[in-house]
Formats: structure tokens, C-alpha cells, sequence
């Protein structure tokens, strides 16, 4: 299972041995390079970065940090190993081997589903490229790159499973991959979280607290695919994201340490004041935090859907942690509430749990979310500070599903159309908060140095020093 670094691609797949398989693979290969050349972080290409690049996927090999520049990153196909006799754990084929190949009735279905997850993640490194320039720190900086490789990495990962099992149609899938652009008019990113712009580092934050857990609970979703080489290449995935969402999580901690020192010492909560100071006020915080929040629980889909049901019925995506879940894992005749508009009020119905799935995996997401900002609650509350953050009701801002066509506040009341208006400014952010966050977004780059609005980390990358060199300018 080890990878072979004389191979131009490294993975280990045994892509040397299927010569049909790397030469196409050798094709895309280029037009991969120049995609990054031309979406990938910006003014970038001659920088040496201090990054993590996976030679294995055991523990002590998947982490191995070095100076790379990006361009000649080693972007690599790497397989979680296979688990001997793994049975399918759930839908109608439950007790079955696991698949090797793609079975042909399922063939159009898991397409599908690998060309949405996998254009997730070019459209990403494509929303944060000008991101590099407003950076923080070095450190942040770094983390940013970081981030941007691993999801170039993902992309590898869902290229692999086109070209070694789709044939032409996947090759032609994998060349479209790189021709969409998040936010183009005309051939946009296929899901919507994906083609808004992340302008600032307080959203960089936020999309990677918010919309890389959405990664993490999609990704669950197939490593649980009855297709192995799909569960296998989504467990491995699973472990970059981990890194993605603390990049999120500690980095809006640290906005709200700096911003809760000032709050401290000046003895003010007026934001009007700490933006004369130069900090982020915890009232835009939450107005982020609810924006990003409602964005990415539109991504699971509408609430009922029979697409959901046929993915897990037909074996190709499970549910988070399925095998820890005690039912029947067939859900024939199971229910799952989701949410209607009843007397005004919304209310829990019961529905099939089949077509629910969407909604079990949104809330799944849900909960994982709210106990990662109750984390940063209780900094607030150990520092002696009263406001709270909350995670907005999951029926807030939605364009997607049937909750699209009705006004819900933060806290899940329905409202009229003339309330909302009155309201919306408390709830999302106004041009003039995105307009003062773009104003804090200079350039910090000197080694140890950071930007006035956010703390430093509590400690540095791989046991490096905070004011290390981790990235070469050249
Ligand atoms: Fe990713
Ligand atoms: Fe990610």
C-alpha cells in the first residue's frame, strides 16, 4: 500500500499497473496544473510553503511536513486500505459484499453523486483565491494554502473514481470539473454555497467552520457507499477535513479573544467603539455566523426527496455513522419529522424516513455545529461576558425546499414578509458590515506578526515556533 513517488502521480492505487487508466490520468493531469495556474491562490506559483503532504494513509505517514511550492504540490490518489469482507450495512442489498465495480443499473446515480461532491472542491480553492493577499499572518496564511492543496487533493479523489470506472463518460465528467467556475454566470459550480464569493477572513472562517462540516457529514455519508473504492476514498478524505473545520473553529475563536480583550479593557460592548478600535463586534459575528450557517444547510437538499431515498435504498449513501445507528437500516417502514407551516407556527410532522434523509443529515450537521460554537460560549463565559452565540433555526434564510417560501427569525418564529424587512439587518450582515470587515483586511506578513483584529494561535504548525517562516516569498 505504499505510495511510489517515481510514479508522476503518486497514489497507491497500483496506477502502474492499469496503463489505460494513467495515461488518462497523465491527460488531465496538465489541464489540472493549469486550472490551478490560472483559479488557484493568487500570485502564489513561486512561494515556498511550509505544508503537509500525505505519503501514506497510516498515521505516520499521511502528515509529512515540508517547503513545497504549490504548483509542484504532489497531488496524490490515496484509498483508506480495504476492510476484508466488508458487508454493505444498510438499503435493500444490507448483508451483501461490497461492491468492487459499479454496478451498471446504479452507474448514472453514483456519477452523479461523485461529479456533486467533487465539484465542490475546485470551487472552493476558486472562491478563496484572493484571499492570500488580505492575509492575517504568515501563519494564517499558510493554514489557507493548506486548505486550498487538500481540496485539489479531494478533486484527485473524485477524478480517480471517474477515469478508473466511468469510462468515457467519466472522462468527459472530469474535464468539466475544471471548466466550471464558482460564480460564473454561465457555467457555475452546481451548488449555490459554492458560487458565493468569500471576500474576507471573517467568511473564510466561517466557510470553513460551516461549509467544510457540511464536507464532513456529505463525506460520511459515502464512506458508508456499499461502492468501496468510493467509502474508502471518502474515509481518507475525512481525515483532511478535520483539519479544514479547526482552521475555522480556532480561527473565529481567536477573532473573538482579540475582540473580547478590547471589550475587557475598554470596558465597552458599543460596536460602534470597538470598530474605532479596530475589532470585529460580536453582534457582525453572529450576523456571519447566521448567514453561513443558512447557506450551508441549504446544501443537504430539500427536506423530502426521493432521489435520498434511492441513494440509500439502492446502497450508494448511507447515513452519518449508519452502522452506529440501532434500527433496521432498511427505513421501509420508518418515520422521521421534518418540518411544515401549521397555524402559522412550524411544526414537527412525521414523514418517511426514506425520503427524510436529507433533513436526518441536516440536523446531524445541525447538532455538530451548534457544539462547536457552544465551545466559543464558553470563552465568552469564562472571560465574564454575557452575549451569546447561537446557531440560527434551521428553518432561517432558507432558498432551498419547502421552508423557501416562508420568513423565519434566528430563533425560528414565523414572521410576516413586513418583519423580516424590519428586522434583516439585525440577522445577516449589511453592506456596511462588509464593508468595515473589508476594511480591517491588510497584508500581515512578517514572520510572528498579526493583524490587530484577531489573537495569535495558541501554538504553531507541526510544533513550529509562532514566528516561523512558513512561507517563502522567493
Ligand atoms: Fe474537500
Ligand atoms: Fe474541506
Amino acid at each position: 500500500m505504499d505510495i511510489s513517488y517515481s510514479d508522476s502521480i503518486p497514489n497507491n492505487v497500483e496506477l502502474a499497473s492499469d496503463k489505460v487508466l494513467q495515461r488518462a490520468l497523465e491527460h488531465w493531469q496538465p489541464q489540472f496544473r493549469a486550472w490551478w495556474g490560472e483559479m488557484g491562490p493568487e500570485g502564489s506559483s513561486a512561494y515556498d510553503v511550509y505544508l503537509r503532504t500525505a505519503v501514506s494513509v497510516d498515521r505516520a505517514g499521511w502528515a509529512q511536513f515540508g517547503y513545497v511550492k504549490m504548483p509542484d504540490y504532489r497531488w496524490g490518489i490515496f484509498l483508506n486500505p480495504a476492510e476484508p469482507d466488508r458487508k454493505i450495512a444498510f438499503g435493500a442489498h444490507r448483508g451483501e459484499p461490497v461492491w468492487q465495480e459499479v454496478p451498471g443499473e446504479y452507474r448514472a446515480n453514483l456519477r452523479r453523486i461523485i461529479v456533486t461532491q467533487g465539484d465542490t472542491e475546485p470551487a472552493s480553492v476558486e472562491q478563496q483565491r484572493h484571499l492570500g493577499l488580505t492575509c492575517p499572518s504568515m501563519y494564517d496564511l499558510r493554514n489557507l494554502f493548506q486548505v486550498n492543496v487538500e481540496e485539489g487533493r479531494h478533486l484527485w479523489a473524485m477524478v480517480y473514481l471517474l477515469h478508473r470506472f466511468f469510462g468515457r463518460d467519466g472522462r468527459e465528467e472530469a474535464e468539466a470539473l475544471l471548466g466550471r467556475r464558482s460564480g460564473d454566470v454561465d457555467n457555475p459550480r452546481i451548488l449555490g454555497a459554492f458560487n458565493e464569493p468569500t471576500p474576507d477572513w471573517l467568511s473564510f472562517f466561517m466557510f470553513t467552520f460551516f461549509t467544510d462540516r457540511d464536507g464532513k457529514f456529505q463525506l460520511s455519508a459515502l464512506a458508508e457507499s456499499a461502492f468501496d473504492p468510493l467509502a474508502r476514498t471518502t474515509r481518507f478524505m475525512l481525515t483532511e477535513e478535520g483539519h479544514h473545520m479547526f482552521v475555522g473553529r480556532n480561527g473565529i475563536r481567536r477573532i473573538i479573544d482579540r475582540t473580547v480583550e478590547i471589550m475587557t479593557r475598554e470596558r465597552t460592548d458599543d460596536p460602534r467603539r470597538l470598530r474605532a478600535l479596530g475589532v470585529i463586534d460580536l453582534p457582525t459575528i453572529q450576523r456571519y455566523l447566521n448567514f453561513h450557517s443558512s447557506v450551508t444547510v441549504d446544501l443537504f437538499g430539500a427536506d423530502l426527496s426521493s432521489n435520498a431515498a434511492t441513494f440509500y435504498t439502492t446502497g450508494l449513501k448511507g447515513r452519518f455513522r449508519e452502522e452506529h445507528i440501532g434500527d433496521d437500516h432498511v427505513l421501509r417502514d420508518a418515520a422521521y419529522p421534518v418540518l411544515e407551516l401549521a397555524d402559522g407556527a412550524l411544526r414537527g410532522r412525521e414523514a418517511p424516513a426514506l425520503n427524510a434523509l436529507n433533513e436526518r443529515l441536516r440536523d446531524d450537521f445541525v447538532r455538530d455545529s451548534v457544539a462547536g460554537v457552544d465551545a466559543w460560549n464558553s470563552a465568552l463565559e469564562k472571560r465574564g461576558i454575557e452575549l451569546r452565540l447561537r446557531v440560527p433555526h434551521k428553518a432561517f434564510n432558507r432558498q432551498i425546499g419547502p421552508l423557501a417560501g416562508i420568513k423565519v427569525s434566528p430563533d425560528g418564529r414565523v414572521i410576516s414578509a413586513a418583519d423580516w424587512e424590519a428586522n434583516v439587518r439585525d440577522w445577516l450582515p449589511t453592506a456596511e458590515d462588509r464593508e468595515y470587515v473589508q476594511s480591517l483586511m491588510g497584508r500581515v506578513i512578517a514572520p510572528g506578526q498579526f493583524a490587530n483584529w484577531i489573537s495569535p494561535p495558541a501554538s504553531g504548525i507541526n510544533g513550529q515556533p509562532l514566528d516561523c517562516e512558513y512561507v517563502r516569498f522567493g
